[in-house]
């Protein structure tokens, strides 16, 4: 069995288990023990034939077992009721829930599923498996209010987060488009409390934005119903100096990930700064909230980037986005990881 197969099986797992973990949290034990035995076409997971140290004693079809049904059948934990994730955020968001969507649909390719946008908000579902995996479009996280004076950016204010109660998972980003000025910054002025700022050091605000958010989960989330993920600051490569090749404008003509030659994971333009941010909110939160913590291992792909095979040419280059298949669905492969034992562990 290839890698790739490999990472189709992860996905079916990780569908049977957004779909079926209910009441894990529900009196501390965990309900992925119990549950029945389905057919699945698409088992077993490995030919023991590639696998060369086999014991004789175990390889029961070489040493002639005829009939193969027992090899088809798949654990699928109880289920209860379908469970919902929502990424919110920007277009990296959509990136990664673009990749968790393809995933699952290439997993179950005879299964139904729906794709339907709504405004800002895009809703995947199996309805066989009541398993909606949602994308909620929203750059800042905090709120943008049209007033007289213009659009303000009100970063003590999360009138969003309405949409986000009841929601099973949930997995939040925002950054890039703290740096936009000019035609692509869509608000006018800054608003904390009463106070107004024409503008202010784009770190400071992305700071105190963030707090607002740690506040909103704080004071909204129940553990034991909901699982909260801020997914890392992805780092776009618009500058070779970055990664010590300064003839390079960008990211086009990149063709592998950068191997540091001394041996080490370090990367040569150090630790994103919004990174720190991040990092310093979350680890001020008392509620748990799990960093996906994608920012290095993907500053390390300047490769990885649709560069002038995104949607606009030479026109709009892209070294910010990233080409699927590729990095995002690592990203997934380790939500998955990290939500798998976020549930296994007992609930405290
Ligand atoms: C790239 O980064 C280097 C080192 O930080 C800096 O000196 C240079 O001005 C940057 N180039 C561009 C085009 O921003």
């Amino acid at each position: 069995m290839d890698v790739g197969c490999f990472a189709i099986k992860v996905t079916l797992l990780f569908l049977s288990f957004v779909v079926h973990h209910r009441g894990i949290a529900r009196g501390g034990g965990c309900d992925l023990y119990e549950g029945k035995w389905v057919h699945d076409e698409s088992y077993p997971l490995y030919d023991t034939s590639q696998c060369p140290f086999i014991e004789k004693e175990f390889d029961c079809l070489k040493n002639g077992r005829p009939d193969k049904d027992y090899l088809k059948y798949r654990w699928q934990p109880n289920a209860v009721k379908g469970k919902s994730i929502m990424f919110v955020g920007d277009s990296l968001s959509l990136n990664q829930w673009q990749s968790l969507t393809c995933m699952l649909h290439v997993a179950l390719p005879h299964a139904k599923y729906s794709s339907v946008r709504t405004g800002g908000l895009s809703t995947f579902t199996f309805p066989a498996y009541g398993a909606k995996v949602m994308f909620s479009r929203n750059a800042f996280l905090v709120d943008i209010v049209s007033t007289n004076h213009g659009a303000a950016l009100m970063l003590d204010s999360i009138e969003g987060g309405n949409l986000w109660k009841g929601i099973d998972v949930l997995v939040f980003n925002t950054w890039h488009w703290w740096l936009h000025r000019g035609r692509q910054q869509p608000w006018n002025f800054i608003q904390v409390g009463k106070a107004t700022y024409r503008d202010m050091d784009r770190l400071v605000a992305y700071e105190k934005a963030l707090s607002t958010w740690a506040k909103w989960v704080e004071s909204n989330v129940d553990p034991a119903k909901t699982k909260v993920f801020f997914q890392g600051v992805s780092p776009d490569h618009m500058n070779g100096s970055d990664w010590r090749e300064p003839n390079a404008k960008n990211c086009e003509g990149q063709k592998e990930p950068f191997f540091n030659k001394r041996g080490n994971y370090k990367y040569p333009a150090g630790p994103h700064p919004a990174q720190l941010v991040v990092e310093k909110v979350i680890g001020a939160m008392s509620k748990p909230v799990h960093l996906l913590d994608v920012t290095t291992l993907s500053q390390l792909r300047k490769d990885g980037h649709p560069s002038v095979y995104g949607h606009g040419g030479h026109r709009d280059l892209d070294c910010s986005h990233w080409c699927l298949a590729g990095v995002p669905d690592t990203w997934n492969q380790l939500l998955y990881a990290a939500l798998l034992k976020s549930y296994l562990k007992p609930a405290s």
